[in-house]
């Protein structure tokens, strides 16, 4: 257990020692790093870690026999291991290494998903999807003619499962959806939709970029076919992300990338393919990078999801408290289960425009798409600030962001 939630404690400025880029001051005034939907930054057992397999373990992995590459292979291995753990995935054959969220769901899309969806098929998504779990869907739509379906929020942002069931009809092949959205914030009950979905024989995706992070995952009790995530975003490293499938899918889907270590044998007129996962991790495989990403969960584990989640829910309530103090910003995003992610605007300023200014008190925040366009059309805007909280951020962080709002208020005003 970490020292800071000793005795039901949750004491952030010793987490916050552990991070030591939160040190760096910007324009001279102390950072508040509020962009962590984006990326996290990595505590030192993580960047530890990572120095420690180049330094003593290092060698390519599953190939070797000597000394360095059994090291290196068994780091890698434990690290498939810690990752079915913590998706509570019911064998480690079910994980497959990938390097982000965004590669994960294209697989899926590539081999699953390409066998499947033939003309008129139907693929549903919600309106609050990132881009990685549409843009592949769309190649699809594209290149085999399936149609794309979009599941609605209300204008709070809540997730209408009802209304997402009408769209479940005999040409649905798949449903791809994402577990905590990364502008509202919402939460989508994954397991009722798997639920209704898997009742008509859909299979069901989950983006949990943001939802590995912040929400409890157990991909038995959700039941879901496939479970995608990123390691940079979960204070792991970035060129590494996760992929969990069923393992009777991964055996029975064919291979995404060619090359060494999928393959079982070569010949020149044939080949024939390795298991799952190996047979979706061709090449050399981001080893140091999944390393790292094993650490980064022992680290969020030391400190425990709930904590986690109780402080940042706590943080958020906060931000919403003080940002609607602020006459002139919209909030976007009020959902009954929500992340810890605040979406606004502030009217007459353009997002990129405010970020910049409270840039200059230190407050990183996002501004922009998202990459989340369909959303942004849903609610009418093309662009909002986004502040996104992490274990290690404060109460008076919110009130910089605060400060440094109402300041950038009064310059429009
Ligand atoms: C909900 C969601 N899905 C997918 C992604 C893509 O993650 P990556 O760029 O690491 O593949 C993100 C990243 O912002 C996200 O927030």
């Amino acid at each position: 257990m970490h020292p800071a939630v000793k005795n039901g404690a949750y004491d952030v400025e010793r987490i916050r020692e552990d991070f030591p880029i939160l040190a760096t001051p910007v324009y001279g005034k102390p950072l508040v790093y509020l962009d962590n939907a984006a990326s996290a930054q990595k505590p030192k057992a993580v960047l530890d870690r990572l120095q420690h397999a180049y330094t003593a373990e290092y060698a390519n992995v599953h190939r070797g026999l000597h000394y360095l590459a059994n090291a290196a292979t068994e780091a890698y291995e434990s690290a498939r291991e810690k990752v079915a753990a913590f998706l509570n995935a019911g064998r480690k054959e079910e994980i497959v290494f990938t390097r982000n969220a965004t590669e994960a769901v294209n697989l899926v899309a590539y081999t699953f998903g390409r066998e499947r969806i033939k003309a008129g098929d139907e693929i549903v998504l919600s309106i609050m999807e990132h881009h990685s779990n549409i843009v592949p869907w769309h190649f699809l739509r594209e290149r085999q003619g399936a149609v794309i379906k979009w599941a609605p929020v209300d204008d709070e942002g809540n997730f209408l499962i009802d209304e997402f069931e009408k769209l479940l009809g005999p040409r649905t092949k798949m449903v791809a959806i994402t577990h905590m959205s990364n502008m509202l914030g919402t939460v989508v009950p994954v397991k009722e939709v798997v639920r209704r979905a898997h009742a008509r024989g859909i299979p069901v995706l989950i983006d949990g970029a943001q939802g590995a992070v912040h929400l409890d995952v157990d991909v038995q009790d959700i039941g879901c076919d496939f479970y995608a995530f990123t390691g940079h975003k979960l204070y792991g490293p970035t060129g590494i992300g996760v992929l969990y499938g069923k393992h009777e899918h991964l055996a029975a889907m064919p291979p995404f990338n060619g090359g060494g270590e999928m393959i079982r044998e070569v010949f020149e007129d044939r080949i024939t393919y390795g298991e799952p996962p190996h047979k979706f991790e061709a090449g050399t495989p981001p080893i140091v990078q999944a390393i790292g990403l094993g650490a980064a969960i022992d680290y969020v584990g030391s400190i425990g999801k709930a904590r986690i989640r109780a402080h940042e829910t706590e943080l958020r309530k906060y931000a919403h408290e003080r940002l609607r103090e602020i006459n002139s910003l919209r909030i976007f995003g009020t959902a009954r289960d929500k992340g810890a992610i605040v979406s606004f605007e502030m009217k007459g300023a353009h997002p990129h425009d405010v970020a910049t200014i409270i840039d200059r008190a230190g407050v990183a925040v996002r501004a922009g798409t998202h990459c989340v366009m369909p959303l942004l059309a849903r609610y009418g805007v093309t662009a909002t600030c986004r502040a996104s909280f992490a274990l290690y951020n404060t109460r008076s962080e919110v009130d910089r962001m605060a400060e440094a709002l109402i300041k950038a208020r009064d310059l429009f005003s």
